[in-house]
């Protein structure tokens, strides 16, 4: 009996939600020191810090507005010999000498670019997630950023949203896993430690649910589902000790999140404790106005300050009005002081005011050898195997020459994702570089990129590319998305592959060799013909500096793939919204639904079952949440429980067997999901309530144990209140999440 392996995911959130750091404790030291300060700033130097800039470069006029003591940070200035300069003008000519907040955007990666973080999600590996952040935040602080706008962890469920890219998916507790996982890599042990940034959980809250799945769209999430589903990944960032948080543009049931008092207030600082910064998006206040929420400048002062904002991000409203709106009793003295307290505290928490400068020489962190082996390791637990036909992949020694070919197969700058700023694209090793450098030795590598972008439509060069290919031993075909087809306001109502793709996938599957398909996206597409057409798919979430030599040591088998898809992947954008854990409905699909072309000529009205799903797509996705392939398989048995019935002051302890009933050592990630079966209001048919990585050896076998305290099995209820119902319930073991045998058990009141 080998031994027992406990759920290391489990535990990690149990500890960031229950016994982590949560809100700083109160250092009182530390608040005599910001109610001295505060008690000698006059109403406009408090409100002067309320005030976020982005950096026009140009320092003399930016050192004006900090003189002025007008600015209580800037954002997207990464040159340290000018963050210096700027601390410098803050510290020793403005009249209290408070030193700035530096921001930026570190979203996955400052110079050494990490996979997109839905291909981190993908790896269900917070451990690599917090590596991926704490690297993060030791390359910007190096050039004086102290400040990220990360994690964002907006729970998405309809892949045309381009900023589905920037999350970790559809599901509420892989987002708060991984998220509180990255408020811990960002921010270290100590925020004053100087390679530390503080945190920002963004977009507060429920973004990822707008309308059609457009950007910036208007969302309607009644509190129930918001508490449920789109609220607890921010919970847990709280938990874990997030440091600021950043409001979202949408208005949810006609509240944009800029000027809603009862997420920043009710929820954020009475329930949650949050005594950090709040600021808003860019712009997200003064946009108020064409929201239809504030009639002008003014009243967005008024609005988002009342609501709960701490600092205004570059639309200057605060600093417009507030004074005036100070003066004529419309905003308490003591609203603003509380902000400015959530300033000063999140400055002197960082250790800015002991030393806001930094050395203007560190450059060796940047890109470092062991920063590029995390990235790669990244990168190879973050790609996904869709598809493996008669065992294709890893490439065989038989394998003599490889064709590559495709847009994506040398793209170095898209190869990076979206949210990319500072990484270059001359550090990015792509598949051809890295399949020529690693392997050029035991394969002769032909290269031909048949398109020249993702979007190109110019089918002259497919010919060749498959004339070509029609020489090799296998083909490895390289498509996607460039970098800038994901992300911010960058939305899609198809999501079929763009350009020529699927004419170039055609015509090399045409030439009868062995064709491999690798995807590099910023979101699921609908591959479903392409994945018909290859032998193998191995999906990529852009997977950032290292990609390449990831993807490499994936197709020639030196390292195993054991990514999950964190989204479902639908059939067609017909189906979306699409995700696992939605309600059953009254009519369930029975899974025998007749489907279009089988449906008789003139049959009868209820003849085919008045059912829940599509005539043209059935119910099922292309790929569900949670599927990935190996190259080995695995087999899970013996799935007992401690007790088939538990209180809430219980937890459940699971014991199954794992089997590696293949041929390579290789990790599975084994998830663990549960289902309220009746409760006051509907419930989901299942939730992910516990996931962990198993590595074994081919044909070893391991006993795991996993737990999850029966409290885990909360939810806000009929009388929205958040409680353990009593009554039955269903658990799987599963390697996704329409897999496994379903064990019940009972809470017993
Ligand atoms: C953008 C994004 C936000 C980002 C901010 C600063 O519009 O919505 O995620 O952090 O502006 O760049």
């Amino acid at each position: 009996m080998k031994i027992l392996k406990v759920c290391s995911a489990c535990l990690l959130l149990l500890a960031l939600v229950f016994c982590s750091k949560g809100p700083e404790p109160k250092d009182k030291v530390l608040e005599a020191k910001v109610e001295r300060l505060l008690s000698q700033m006059t109403l406009e130097e408090k409100i002067g810090q309320m005030n976020q800039i982005s950096s026009f470069g140009n320092i003399e006029d930016m050192s004006v507005l900090i003189k002025r003591g007008e600015v209580g940070s800037i954002l997207n200035e990464v040159d340290p010999v000018k963050v210096n300069a700027l601390q410098r003008v803050a510290m020793e000519e403005s009249r209290l000498g408070i030193p700035l907040l530096i921001a930026r955007d570190v979203i996955h990666g400052f110079k050494t670019i990490f996979p997109i973080p839905l291909g981190q999600a993908a790896s269900f590996n917070p451990e690599i997630a917090e590596a991926g952040a704490r690297i993060s935040a030791i390359e910007a602080s190096s050039v004086g950023i102290r400040w990220t706008f990360a994690p964002m962890i907006d729970i998405a469920r309809d892949p045309r949203w381009g900023r589905i890219a920037e999350g970790c998916g559809e599901d509420t507790y892989l987002t708060s896993v991984m998220g509180a996982a990255m408020v811990k890599g960002y921010q270290g042990d100590s925020l004053n430690h100087p390679t530390s940034i503080a945190a920002c959980p963004k977009h507060f809250v429920g973004y990822g649910a707008g309308e059609g799945g457009r950007d910036y769209a208007s969302t309607f999430i009644p509190e129930r589902l918001l508490r449920n589903v789109y609220l607890p990944p921010f919970e847990a960032a709280a938990r874990a000790g997030a440091a600021t948080y950043m409001t979202s543009f949408n208005d949810n049931d006609g509240v944009p999140s800029t000027g809603n008092a009862f997420i920043l207030k009710n929820i954020l600082r009475d329930e949650w404790g949050f005594d950090g910064l709040v600021v808003t998006d860019w712009a997200s206040a003064v946009e108020m106005i064409p929201h239809g929420f504030a009639a002008n400048e003014k009243e967005v002062a008024l609005k988002s300050v009342n609501a709960g904002v701490d600092m205004e991000m570059v639309s200057y409203t605060f600093v417009k009005y507030l004074p005036g709106l100070t003066k004529e009793g419309k905003v308490k003295q003591h609203t603003i002081d509380n902000a400015v307290r959530n300033i000063l505290r999140l400055k002197l928490r960082l250790g800015l005011f002991d030393n806001p400068f930094v050395d203007e020489n560190q450059g060796s962190v940047l890109y470092a050898e062991s920063h590029l082996e995390t990235a790669k390791k990244a990168a190879v637990e973050s790609a996904v195997l869709l598809k493996n036909e008669n065992e294709i992949l890893p490439l065989k020694e038989n394998i003599k020459t490889v064709a590559v070919v495709g847009p994506m197969a040398d793209a170095p700058h898209d190869q990076l994702g979206t949210w990319v700023f500072d990484g270059e694209k001359a550090h990015t090793q792509t598949p051809l570089k890295a399949i020529r450098e690693m392997y050029g030795d035991k394969v002769q590598v032909i290269y031909e990129p048949g398109l020249k972008y993702s979007r190109d439509r110019n089918t002259e060069g497919i010919a060749r590319a498959a004339t070509t290919a029609a020489r090799a031993d296998v083909i490895l075909t390289f498509v996607g998305e460039e970098a800038i087809l994901s992300g911010e306001a960058h939305c899609l109502a198809d999501l079929k592959l763009v350009g020529a793709q699927s004419e170039l996938i055609a015509a090399l599957r045409n030439t009868g060799k062995p064709l491999v398909t690798i995807v590099m996206a910023g979101r699921p597409l609908t591959i479903r013909k392409e994945v018909e057409l290859s032998d193998a798919v191995l999906y990529n979430f852009h997977p950032g500096t290292m990609g390449g030599p990831a993807i490499a040591d994936l197709l020639f088998g030196k390292e195993v793939p054991s990514g999950k898809l964190p989204v479902t992947f639908p059939k067609m954008v017909g189906q979306i919204p699409i995700y696992y854990a939605h309600n059953n409905t009254g009519r369930p699909p029975l899974g025998n639904e007749t489907l279009l072309y089988d449906i008789p000529v003139e049959a009868g009205q209820t003849s085919l079952g008045n059912r829940s799903f599509y005539l043209d797509a059935g119910v099922d996705p292309l790929y569900p949440f949670g599927y990935g392939l190996s190259y080995t398989t695995f087999a899970y048995n013996n799935i007992r429980l401690s007790s088939n019935e538990y209180t809430e002051q219980d937890t459940i302890k699971i014991a199954f067997d794992l089997e590696n009933t293949g041929k390579y050592t290789a990790t599975e990630v084994v998830q663990l999901y549960i289902q309220d079966k009746v409760a006051s209001v509907t419930r989901p048919v299942k939730e992910l309530k516990g996931f962990e990585r198993i590595t074994l050896k081919a044909g070893e076998k391991q006993t795991i144990a996993m737990e999850v305290p029966v409290s885990e099995l909360a939810f806000w209820n009929i009388d929205m209140v958040k409680v353990v119902e009593p009554g039955d319930f269903g658990l799987w073991i599963a390697g996704d999440s329409q897999s496994g045998n379903e064990v019940l058990f009972k809470v017993v009141g």
